[in-house]
Formats: structure tokens, C-alpha cells, sequence
């Protein structure tokens, strides 16, 4: 008899938030290849139906679907989407966020509310949506929240907005999978380091010249990342399949660190 591969998600239901670029592109893209049924959701309706077309035939199933996560209703709207064509929800990745660097002494309250509205109302009502229909299917589950170093280290002058949203979802993440534990609803939070996206990239091009750019970017390296090397969307999407399937059956309310070592500089 075959030994069975405890990181096989094959078959479970996914949604993944913020899906059409970046991280939860590459987080999609690692769940279709693994055989998982994925929800691909964004706030951009064209990027999501391009993403589609990007991403590998199968073994999993993909479909898109505009939502804004900031919006009430998005997350019974995905939830039961989800439910009506992949019969049910098992894996929820809440990976849709922004990060507008402002320093606070010119943040407005508008930008304030903007950060918080996506990276934390959003995550918490997605993951009710989720977690009730997990606990009405009584199978278990996993919600997969996309925190990052900012939650614990101040990186850059200008993130307080978003370092403190991300402070906000790993301790939601720890509050959840305590309420969520007794229906083995597992709840855990990947905190990256530097990964290169679509969006970091119109960060850093925003803020310098490509020249600029290219000196920064070897520098950063060297003096920040002990492993050498800026992440990619692929690092962060392999410890989303762990942290989805049974190999991670005994881990809930963590913080898993992918950031090639930043943490120790
Ligand atoms: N890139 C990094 O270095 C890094 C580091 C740490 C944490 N993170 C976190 O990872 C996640 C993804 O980051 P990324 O760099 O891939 O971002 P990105 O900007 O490249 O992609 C984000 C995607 O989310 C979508 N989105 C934005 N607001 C949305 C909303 N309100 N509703 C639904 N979709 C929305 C965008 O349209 C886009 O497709 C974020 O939560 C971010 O905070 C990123």
C-alpha cells in the first residue's frame, strides 16, 4: 500500500483573497499544481480573469471572482461561491493586503482607516464567513492569515499604518485558532520578510530611480537577508500548502517566519 503523503491537499476547497498577483498568484498556482480546488478571488476583476489564464491546467480546479475584501458582504459572498462550485470551503488563505508607506506625521485618518479596512476587517470577517461554514461541515479546516516581519519589526520609517495592521492579524490569528480549536479548525499566520511582487516593485519604483533601485536592491541583501537572496511568491506559497494540509495537523496559533533569515539582522 502506498504511504500517504501527509502534504497532499488534492481535492479541498480554497479560497484565496488578493489571488490575481503577487504572493497569493503564487499561493494559487502551488495549490492548483498540488490538486487543490481554488477560489480566486480580487479586487481587480480583469487582473483575476488574467491570472487565470496563467496558472497551470489542473490537477486543481480555478475560478475567479471580483471581491473586495474591505466591503461588507465579500466574505458570505466568497464563502458561498466557493461552496456552490467546489462543495464546500477547507482552506482559506487570507493573503489580500495593501502597504502605503506614509510617515505618521502626514498619515491621514483616511489612509489609517484604508490599511486597517483591508488588512484586518477584512481578514477577520472573511475568516467568521469561513470559520462557520467549516464548523457546519465538521471536517476540520485551516485559515491561512498573510501577517509579515512589520507585525514585529519596525522595517522602514512610513510602515507604522501597516505594522501595526499586521500586528493586529497575528494576534487575531492566535485569538481565532484558540475559539476555533475545538472543531479542528486550525488558524495560523506566515509572516514574510522581503518578497518580490508587483506590488513591492511599484513601492520601491515610487520611492527611486531604477539605478537607485538596482544599488539598493544589493545592498538590502547584504546588510539584511542572511540567506542572500530577496524571497519569492513560490517561498511563501510552499508553507501555505504545509500549513493547508496534515502535515501541519498539530500546529495552530502560529507565526510562521519565511523571511530568508531578516529577523536575525
Ligand atoms: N511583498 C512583500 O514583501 C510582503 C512582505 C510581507 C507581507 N506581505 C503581505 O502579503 C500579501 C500580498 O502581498 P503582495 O506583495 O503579493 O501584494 P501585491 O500588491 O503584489 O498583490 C496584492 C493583490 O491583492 C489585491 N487586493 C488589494 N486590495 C484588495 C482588496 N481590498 N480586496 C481584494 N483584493 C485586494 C490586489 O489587486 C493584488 O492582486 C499582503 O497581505 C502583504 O501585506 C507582502
Amino acid at each position: 500500500m502506498a504511504a500517504t503523503n501527509p502534504f497532499d491537499i488534492s481535492g479541498k476547497a480554497a479560497i484565496v483573497t488578493g489571488g490575481a498577483m503577487g504572493i497569493g498568484f503564487g499561493i494559487v498556482r502551488r495549490f492548483v499544481e498540488s490538486g487543490a480546488n481554488v477560489l480566486l478571488t480580487d479586487l481587480d476583476e480583469q487582473a483575476a480573469k488574467a491570472a487565470l489564464a496563467r496558472l497551470p491546467r489542473g490537477p486543481g480546479r480555478a475560478e475567479a471572482m471580483q471581491a473586495d475584501v474591505s466591503l461588507e458582504g465579500a466574505d458570505e459572498a466568497m464563502v458561498a461561491r466557493c461552496v456552490e462550485r467546489f462543495g464546500g470551503v477547507d482552506v482559506l488563505v487570507n493573503n489580500a493586503g495593501i502597504y502605503p508607506a506614509v510617515p505618521v506625521l502626514q498619515m491621514s485618518p483616511e489612509l489609517l482607516d484604508q490599511v486597517y479596512q483591508v488588512n484586518i476587517r477584512g481578514l477577520v470577517f472573511a475568516s467568521k464567513a469561513a470559520g462557520a461554514r467549516m464548523i457546519q461541515q465538521g471536517r476540520g479546516g485551516s485559515i491561512i492569515n498573510l501577517s509579515s516581519i512589520a507585525a514585529f519589526h519596525p522595517s522602514s520609517v512610513g510602515l507604522a499604518a501597516y505594522g501595526t495592521s499586521k500586528a493586529g492579524v497575528s494576534q487575531f490569528t492566535k485569538s481565532l485558532a484558540l475559539e476555533l480549536a475545538p472543531h479542528r479548525i486550525r488558524v495560523n499566520a506566515i509572516a514574510p520578510g522581503g518578497v518580490i511582487t508587483e506590488g513591492a516593485n511599484r513601492q520601491l519604483q515610487s520611492m527611486m530611480t531604477p539605478e537607485q533601485e538596482a544599488v539598493w536592491r544589493v545592498e538590502y541583501v547584504k546588510a539584511k537577508i542572511p540567506l542572500g537572496r530577496f524571497g519569492d511568491p513560490d517561498d511563501i506559497a510552499r508553507v501555505a500548502v504545509f500549513l493547508a494540509s496534515s502535515a501541519s495537523e498539530y500546529v495552530t496559533g502560529s507565526d510562521v517566519l519565511v523571511d530568508g533569515g531578516m529577523l536575525l539582522t
